[in-house]
């Protein structure tokens, strides 16, 4: 579409933000400063927290989605900053952070994380890839250089004038200032890597692609028009044991897949990159949020493929004995507004810490999700293992509390069976994850990653003691 230019914010001047390459134990220091404007150019007016009223300038604060990292570098959303912060403390208009990257090869992504604005800074385009190497998986002999790319995948809607446009909520009778937060966002237009429905020439041969949804809320099923599937490698938190062959790929956001596509048969061809998930009871248009990008397999081969897809790419251990279980569920109430929001085990942000678990040790958490919405939940931190699904009784569980189970047990899908950060809890669904808390101690956060919901009010604290 021919649209005038478009102001976002960025990392370093560009969005997406510069992509970070690490290795595994070669920490790294990022000095994070905040030069955002006096005032946001998207729609708040008074949001969640309170926070706009005594901070007027723009506050950030960033997370390395995925990263292993002492609490006081991991971007506690309370720990934001703005331009001038001139509160008691240390702190100014940046934040030294430390990225110990004892963690492997895996593909994270450093994003926006201030209280009550994620959706708004992420929106505007505060988000960029953090990718960690390792030896194990150097020696694998995949495709590399040029021929391996992340795909930023995003949705935003435009104004006439080229600027984004963020819905603002509809004004509501009440005289009382209420949050400015809308339920969830869905953009008419798909980015990729910061681009407008692109294509990429690529060569007859094959590509790895180190997929993120970054959108606020839409969930994608992504397929390739040729019917090729995606030899998927990895997951959010690194490779899987062996590839798996994914005819259609479900990436909530905040969710990524390490996948590698096959062009070597498609020379002349141009493949698109497809998407058909239902949102919100309507399907995906082909014209609008139905296509991603364009594939247009016209280059000659520079060079032989030498690249392999081995059969075996990396162990991923299993838990042997459990510490401690804990059920959570997701759950709704009305607010003080009388507006439907979203919680966390019926909690708000400010009430007491409730999930303590200890340094060290491991804990299965039974998510039971009695609303009527998937929700990508994500802990920081730690990274875990999906152990299943099954569905319950919601009715008696939202009258009785009692977990009334109505099918057996599914296993995760087989490119869900790697280490995950962010897990798609479906509705009516009993989801089990298990994690080992730890190697650091400390206040961190878990949350829903649809943005929408995260700022308002599907986000807890957690302490590892
Ligand atoms: Cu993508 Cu709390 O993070
Ligand atoms: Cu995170
Ligand atoms: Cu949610």
């Amino acid at each position: 579409r021919d649209l005038p230019p478009t102001k976002v914010w960025g990392y370093n001047g560009q969005y997406p933000g510069p992509t970070f390459h690490v290795w595994k134990h070669h920490p790294i220091h990022v000095l994070w400063k905040n030069d955002l404007p006096e005032r946001h150019f998207l729609p708040i007016d008074t949001t969640v927290h309170g926070a706009e009223k005594s901070q007027p300038e723009v506050r950030t604060v960033v997370h390395l989605h995925g990263g292993v990292t002492p609490d006081t570098s991991d971007g506690y959303p309370e720990a934001w900053f703005t331009r001038h912060f001139k509160k008691a403390g240390p702190y100014f208009s940046h934040r030294m952070y430390t990225y110990p990257n004892h963690q492997d090869a895996s593909n994270l992504w450093y994003h926006d994380h201030a209280m009550g604005i994620t959706r708004l800074n992420i929106y505007a385009g505060l988000s960029g890839m953090y990718i960690v190497h390792d030896e194990n998986e150097a020696r694998l002999n995949l495709p590399c250089g040029p021929f391996d790319l992340p795909l930023i995948i995003q949705d935003r809607s435009f104004r006439a004038d080229g600027s984004l446009f963020y819905p603002s909520r509809p004004a509501q009778p009440q005289t009382a200032p209420t949050p400015s937060v809308i339920p969830d966002f869905y953009g008419d237009t798909i980015l990729v890597n910061g681009k407008v429905w692109p294509y990429l020439n690529v060569e007859p041969r094959k590509y790895r692609f180190r997929v993120l949804n970054g959108s606020n809320a839409r969930i994608y099923s992504f397929s390739l028009s040729n019917g090729a599937p995606f030899i998927q490698i990895g997951t959010d938190q690194g490779l899987l044991e062996t590839p798996v062959r994914v005819p259609a790929l479900v990436l909530a956001p905040a969710e990524r897949a390490d996948v590698i596509i096959d062009f070597s048969t498609c020379y002349g061809k141009t493949i698109i990159l497809e998407n058909d998930f239902e949102t919100k009871g309507e399907k995906a248009d082909p014209e609008t949020t139905g296509t991603i990008m364009q594939f247009r397999v016209n280059e000659k081969l520079s060079c032989g493929d030498h690249s392999s897809i081995p059969g075996w790419l990396a162990p991923v251990p299993k838990f042997t004995h459990v510490d401690r279980t804990r059920s959570l569920k997701l759950n709704m109430r009305k607010d003080s507004y009388g507006r439907n929001i979203h919680l966390l085990d019926d909690h708000l942000w400010s009430d007491p810490v409730t999930e303590v678990p200890k340094l060290g040790q491991t804990e299965v958490w039974s998510i039971v999700n009695e609303t009527e919405a998937i929700h990508p939940i994500h802990l920081h931190l730690v990274r875990f293992q999906i152990l299943d699904r099954q569905p319950f009784d919601v009715d008696v569980f939202k009258q009785e509390g009692k977990i009334i189970l109505t099918g057996p047990r599914a296993a995760p899908d087989l490119n869900e069976r790697g280490w995950k950060d962010t897990v798609r809890s479906r509705p009516g669904e009993v989801t089990r994850i298990m994690m080992r808390f730890g190697p650091y101690p400390g206040l961190f956060v878990w949350h829903c990653h649809i943005l929408e919901h995260e700022d308002y009010e599907m986000m807890r604290p957690y302490f590892i003691r």
